[in-house]
């Protein structure tokens, strides 16, 4: 039988399987759940087996706000040997298909640290086994990836049961598991500068950079202290205005790139439109934080917003629905079209990561 496979936060096991189910039957394609409790991982198995592609190739992930990674099966769980299991895999898969990576995969627990040791040694004997049967292709260079190709994933349940699968180059995450690997740069004075570095990495391509994300620009950082988001502003080359009753870190006002307003981010208007990005970061209800986005972008005062919305302790799916449909609702009032994307990033807690832009210009006021 087919499932789709899903990587999540741990614990976050039935807002993953109720987003797919959900975003499934709008394709009007079924199936049953299997969560993994704690262990980050969701089987969708699919009614219809054909589905299982079909999925793949109309959902894009990136509209999934809780999964970080996915792949379509290709065999059931499989017992492996104590010997030989590089042959057990190659003789599982056959060779009618090609892939161009492969991924070796497990839960992102205690548990599946303590295998990534056995799975790193296993994957150099794997990947030579595959290549000789043609299997998998031939090495390319990280930044050169077929992006018409197929990725071949390795899930590992156990040292001695994997399930494998695939996943659709350009409709899947770049990294293992989904899990961008960021370096904390001991500079920022705290860790949540690793939420907002990758959520620039996640919402925004590299190639636009250059016009979206580029020294000159002009910020605001609502709910700013000690200052790890604005750290990643100001190492782009951004001017901030800061806003928190906190105090912000020195270093970063010795920059000369930092303005501190000690305000409540609710109350604060930029004197003038000349604001690019609006990031914000303020432990609030989800609904206020929604609803000031909407209206700075409706006003003008940025152009780009990237924010967190806090979830709930329960219902957090529902919670997540509705505040995303108060943003959309206010930007479908003004007849604007617009970039709106969620995502439950690697470093995000019990929060999500939002990105938003109105796409079509403001009526002159
Ligand atoms: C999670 S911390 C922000 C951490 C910050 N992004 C960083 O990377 O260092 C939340 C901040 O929001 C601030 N905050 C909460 N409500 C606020 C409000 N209404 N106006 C301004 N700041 C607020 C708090 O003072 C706190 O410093």
């Amino acid at each position: 039988m087919t499932a789709i496979v899903l990587y999540c936060r741990p614990g976050f096991e039935k807002e993953c399987g109720a987003e797919i189910q959900e975003k499934a039957a709008w394709n009007e394609m079924y199936g049953y759940l299997e969560l993994k409790k704690n262990q980050g991982l969701v089987f969708f198995h699919l009614h219809d087996g054909s589905h299982g592609e079909a999925l793949m190739k109309n959902l894009p992930l990136k509209r999934l706000i809780f999964a970080r990674q996915w792949f379509v099966t290709l065999t059931e769980k499989i017992d492996l040997p104590d010997y030989n299991r590089v042959e057990a895999i190659v003789d599982a898969l056959g060779n009618e298909w090609q892939y161009d990576d492969l991924r070796m995969e497990m839960a992102d627990t205690n548990d599946g640290k303590a295998l990534s040791k056995f799975c790193r040694k296993l994957a150099v004997p794997l990947r030579q086994g595959l290549r000789k049967v043609k299997v998998l292709t031939d090495k390319q260079s990280k930044t050169d990836v077929n992006q018409d190709g197929a990725i071949l994933h390795a899930l590992f349940l156990t040292g001695q049961t994997v399930v494998l699968g695939f996943s659709l180059a350009r409709n899947s995450s770049n990294h293992v598991m989904g899990i961008p690997r960021l370096k904390f740069p001991s500079q920022s004075p705290s860790r949540s500068t690793l939420k907002l570095d990758e959520a620039f990495l996640h919402f925004i391509p590299k190639d636009e950079w250059e016009t979206r994300l580029t020294s000159g620009m002009n910020a605001v950082d609502l709910g700013s202290a000690p200052g790890g988001w604005t750290y990643q502003l100001v190492r782009r080359g951004m001017m901030v205005t800061a806003i928190d009753n906190g105090p912000m870190a020195e270093s970063l006002m010795e920059t000369g790139q930092v303005k501190h307003k000690m305000m409540d981010g609710f109350k604060y208007v930029p004197m003038k439109q000349n604001v690019y990005w609006l990031v914000c970061d303020m432990i609030e209800k989800p609904q206020r934080v929604a609803k000031l986005m909407a209206e700075w972008l409706l006003n003008g005062y940025c152009k780009e917003a990237m924010f967190n919305l806090k979830l709930p302790m329960k219902g957090r799916y529902q919670q997540v629905t509705d505040d995303l449909q108060s943003i959309k609702d206010a930007f479908s009032q003004h007849n604007m079209t617009y970039e709106l994307y969620a995502k439950h990033l690697y470093y995000d807690r019990e929060e999500i990561t939002v990105h938003a832009r109105l796409l079509s210009p403001l009526p002159q006021k």
